[in-house]
């Protein structure tokens, strides 16, 4: 498996190329995310690793068409951003985005007819939400990873107090 780990930060993954523009971290490559293209080639990568880092970034779709085109086919997109609901979410004023668990379905067939955002396409394998502690002791975490209609029920009309704090997507290239 071959990986890529963007804004690894410290952290980065074990046996990944990190890819960070600050020096002070485990960054094997140094460069700016927000430039592109990124210094590698098309399709060199099994797996791209993007933990708190898009809502950092200046323009998500460009960024997942970038993760796409380094992707071999069949490669997998793993992303970790805060719910909009978190705490965290707002307060770091260097998060330029702050996204909820559909904000990724504009590459997949369930678009709401914003399929034209992009013409890139990435197959949703996973979503699965985290809410704070409370909520899942209380067994919402549960019911909203485990019912897809739920989870949209819960993005409606729930979330401002049934609070979330991350997403977890994993997204596919199709072969
Ligand atoms: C919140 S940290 C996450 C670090 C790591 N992924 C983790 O989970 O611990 C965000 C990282 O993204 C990097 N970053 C933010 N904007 C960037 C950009 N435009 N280009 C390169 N790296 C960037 C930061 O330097 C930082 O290391």
């Amino acid at each position: 498996m071959k990986i890529l780990d963007v804004g690894c930060g410290r952290k980065k993954y074990p046996g990944a190329i990190g890819v960070d523009r600050n020096p002070a971290t485990a960054a094997d490559v140094l460069c700016d995310l927000d430039h592109f293209p990124y210094p590698f080639r098309d399709s060199s990568f099994d797996q791209i690793r993007a933990i708190h880092v898009i809502e950092h970034l200046a323009d998500v779709i460009k960024t997942l068409e970038e993760f796409h085109r380094l992707l071999k086919p069949g490669g997998r997109i793993v992303l970790v951003t805060p719910h909009y609901t978190d705490f965290s979410s707002f307060c770091d004023p260097t998060h330029r985005w702050h996204l909820n668990s559909y904000s990724f379905r504009y590459f997949g067939e369930d678009d709401a007819g914003f399929g034209y955002y992009s013409s890139v396409k990435l197959r949703e394998i996973s979503v699965r939400v985290k809410l704070l502690a409370l909520w899942r002791y209380l067994g919402f975490e549960l019911l909203v990873n485990a019912f897809p209609r739920f989870r949209r029920f819960w993005e409606y009309y729930l979330c401002y107090v049934v609070r979330g704090k991350v997403i977890e997507f994993e997204l596919e290239r199709p072969s």
